[in-house]
């Protein structure tokens, strides 16, 4: 085979190598526009596991390479005045140079033929490529092929706001390090890891206008390297730093598709690239390279090779690219984190990927999160007020307590508001004791009875709970009597009107599709129907329908405080009634409930208000929003914290964050914990407490989002269906000795022994 490569990065040059020894009869050239020794950077960075698979796809370029590699198993966070430390990490570095040095003089060892100095400016310049059976796209992020082949291959560019700068240094940090410096302009990150004897990589990274108020969007590579050494004259201990066209930045995230058409091929960053603090540019480049040769031998066609190529990397390549992306995105919002102690902001720092967990953690550095666990669980006795009697066990995360108003919740857990739709005229019968009693006793912190209608033409389905009449509060009581009798989990219910999203089949007969026959006339922001054309068009509603449904949720509210509910929840999510006054989408009102905001949030708002007055004092209120519309013109985050802010204003004391389900044709991005970031923002951005809901499933996602402060309580829906003990069997794998009911008590002794620290022992 006739293969050229363009380019003569790591993604080329290992390829180029890796071809050549699977078959020396190959005829592969490289051909790259710089000098042998022009590279541009400083260092790269490796994880244990990338060096792992290179030792497997090729010994001898491990060998080469691990010569160079400077290993480092720590990372050290410099921020507030504290250098806080976490071990177990196994990285290596090495510089960018000396991988390239060694990449080239193994593939021209195979045979492969490097041309320098040679730019390729189209597919057919030059009469090489012409004959040429596979064209390996290896040029870079700003890949000269891709943009030829722009017309068959859909490439978008993501330029991200924060400003960086790739500097060196003479300084050898001993671990991974971050520092965080705040002085007049703003905050400022740096990266920085040895990747040679004497030698480190120092990558400056801050907001736009920090960097304008800095001078930096003026200033020479001279002038920033000479402010900078200024600004981390401390960090630095009186070392230089070096410059290597050593410009400001904004990191383009790339993706391409399809990466390849008829012979041409992507690899590396000219198909995809992933942000500098994930450090896998390099690594991703080559295990492309490894993955189109193996995919190339066991293929007989160039076509068939590939499309096998894209299959096996695209998903990967992807994954990493959703890690980089919430790495990334926690580098923009640093600022939203300086609130947090310097543990709890190491510990936001070390899991912003979301892919380490809080179990992964134990794994690497025990002692490191001892530390977090201790402090989580300081916090817990500072916040339910309750002082520490020593010789206590410190719990994991997800089982520290947590306070609302004079609700005390034994752990962080919480089951889902999940309507059952097997309720007769709004009254609830055996399935829901047993359905919230079952939960209660698998050991959440609190039980969220269903979407709880406070009319009867409130409700979404005939079959749907209410709080509407009498009897309905004492089916309720009798559910709740049993959740405090029995467990020591709290009750909580939400009280919801289903407005245009009313009259509707059960869910599993056909969601939100109206009724055949039996349905009721919708009320709601707008006359706009769910399914155009099939749903029934709702009265746009009159200030008269606001007094009624303002009175109806006050007088459901009286009810599920006689049933003796702990908590009371208002739904203002999903697309119902009062949602439908929120998202621009469903209300085009022109009179003082739409346009703005603050007209939009009016009536639910009152309908908060009018609950708070007759719901006692000393028990808590939330309100589950839709962060987000997952539709173009619909709900976006920003405006999600004003809602929450002025939630807050009204004396809501937690805000549940759930998304979407507002309009039939959104989109979501789904994903795990694929909601929790707008938790996170409103937690730190309103000052308002959150429980995080959307694909959390594992215990070790509950701990790690409970730890990073990116919420206070986990809300768990399907992983509830699936087990109803889904707490007692995370208490089980986490050696935390849950109490069993009394009946139950004989399982005591089949719990591992609790393996954690005790606070007494100190
Ligand atoms: C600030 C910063 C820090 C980074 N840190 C790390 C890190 O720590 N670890 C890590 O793994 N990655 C890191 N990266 C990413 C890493 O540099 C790239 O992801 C990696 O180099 C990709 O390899 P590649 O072979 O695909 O492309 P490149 O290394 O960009 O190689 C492309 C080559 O193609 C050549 N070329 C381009 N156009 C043409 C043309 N028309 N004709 C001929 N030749 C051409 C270029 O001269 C270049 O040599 C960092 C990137 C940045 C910006
Ligand atoms: C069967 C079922 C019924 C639901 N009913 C409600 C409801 O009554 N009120 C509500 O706010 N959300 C309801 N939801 C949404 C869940 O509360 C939750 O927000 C969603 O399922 C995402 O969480 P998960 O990924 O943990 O399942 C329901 C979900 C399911 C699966």
């Amino acid at each position: 085979m006739r293969i050229v490569c363009v380019g003569g990065g790591a993604g080329g040059l290992y390829f180029a190598g890796l071809m050549k020894k699977a078959d020396p009869r190959h005829h592969i050239r490289v051909i790259e526009r710089n000098r042998p020794d022009d590279t541009f950077g400083f260092g790269v960075v490796f994880s244990d596991a990338t060096m792992a698979g290179i030792a497997e796809a090729d010994s001898e370029a491990y060998r080469g390479i691990a010569r160079h590699l400077v290993h480092w198993d720590d990372i050290e966070v410099n921020y507030r005045g504290e250098r806080i430390t976490s071990t177990g990490h196994g990285f290596s570095g090495m510089s960018r140079h000396t991988l390239l040095r060694v990449l080239q003089e193994q593939a021209c060892a195979a045979g492969v033929d490097v041309l320098f100095e040679r730019e390729v400016e189209s597919l057919d310049a030059l009469d090489v490529l012409d004959r040429a059976d596979l064209v390996v796209a290896a040029d870079g992020a700003n890949s000269t092929v891709r943009q030829l082949l722009r017309d068959r291959v859909k490439t978008t560019i993501d330029l991200r706001p924060n400003r960086f700068v790739w500097l060196g240094t003479t300084k050898p940090f001993p671990a991974f390090t971050f520092h965080f410096k705040r002085n007049d302009h703003g905050l400022w990150r740096v990266h920085a890891y040895q990747y040679g004897p004497g030698r480190s990589t120092f990558i400056v990274e801050c907001r736009e206008e920090t960097w304008r108020a800095a001078g930096m969007d003026r200033a020479t590579e001279q002038d920033t390297a000479t402010f900078l050494e200024r600004l981390f004259a401390d960090e630095l201990d009186g070392h230089r730093l070096i410059t290597n066209r050593s410009i400001w930045r904004q990191f383009p995230t790339i993706r391409a598709e399809p990466w390849w058409s008829d012979n041409v091929v992507l690899v590396g960053d000219a198909a995809h690239t992933a942000h500098f603090s994930v450090g896998s540019g390099t690594r991703m480049a080559m295990e492309d390279a490894v993955a189109l040769r193996d995919a190339l031998v066991d293929h007989d066609t160039i076509a068939s090779a590939l499309a096998a190529y894209e299959t096996r990397r695209r998903p990967q390549v992807e994954s990493l690219q959703r890690a980089a992306q919430a790495s990334l995105q926690w580098f923009e919002d640093t600022e939203r984190y300086t609130t947090l102690e310097p543990i709890q902001f190491t510990f936001s720092l070390l899991t912003r990927s979301l892919r380490i967990t809080h179990e992964d953690l134990r794994a690497r550095d025990p002692q490191f999160l001892a530390r977090v666990d201790e402090f989580v669980a300081r916090e817990a006795e500072r916040q339910v007020m309750k002082l520490a009697t020593g010789g206590e066990v410190v719990p994991p995360p997800m089982f520290t307590p947590f306070r609302l108003r004079d609700l005390v919740l034994p752990n962080r857990v919480i089951v889902s508001p999940m309507c059952q739709y097997l309720a007769d005229d709004g009254t609830i019968g055996d399935w829901h004791l047993v359905h919230l009693g079952s939960r209660a006793m698998g050991g959440a912190g609190l039980v969220m009875a269903e979407m709880t209608d406070v009319s009867r033409d409130a409700r979404i389905s005939p079959w749907c709970a209410g709080l509407y009449k009498p009897e309905h509060a004492a089916a309720w009581k009798r559910v709740v009597d049993f959740v405090h009798r029995e467990t020591p989990a709290a009750i909580g219910v939400q009280l919801g009107h289903a407005g245009r999203k009313g009259a509707t089949q059960r869910l599993w007969e056909g969601d939100n599709e109206p009724l055949a026959e039996g349905g009721w006339p919708l009320i709601s922001a707008s006359p706009i129907p769910y399914f155009p054309g099939r749903s029934t068009v709702p009265r746009e509603m009159t200030r008269a329908d606001m007094d009624c449904v303002v009175a109806d949720f006050a007088r459901a509210a009286e009810l599920a405080r006689d049933a003796g509910f702990d908590l009371l929840e208002i739904h203002m999510a999903h697309g119902y009634l009062l949602a439908s006054f929120i998202s621009p989408l469903t209300n085009t009102r022109t009179d003082e409930y739409g346009g703005s905001l603050e007209n939009r949030m009016r009536l639910p708002l009152e309908v908060f208000d009018a609950c708070r007055t007759v719901w006692p004092d000393e028990k808590p209120m939330s309100v589950r929003i839709s962060a987000v519309d997952w539709a173009p013109g619909g709900m976006e985050p920003d405006a999600a914290v004003e809602v929450a802010r002025l939630l807050k204003a009204h004396d809501c004391d937690i805000v549940d964050v759930s998304a979407g389900q507002t309009v039939a044709d959104q989109q979501p991005v789904y994903g795990r914990l694929f909601q929790t970031p707008f938790a996170d923002r409103i937690r730190h951005e309103v000052g308002m407490k959150t429980m995080a809901v959307g694909n959390i499933s594992s215990y070790m996602d509950v701990n790690t989002i409970i730890a990073a402060g990116r919420a206070d309580l986990c809300v768990l829906a399907r992983a509830h269906l699936f087990d109803p003990y889904w707490t007692r069997h995370a208490a089980w794998m986490l050696g935390y000795p849950l109490p069993w009911p009394d009946p139950y008590k004989s399982m005591e002794r089949y719990t591992p022994r609790f393996e954690f620290r005790f606070t007494g022992d100190k």
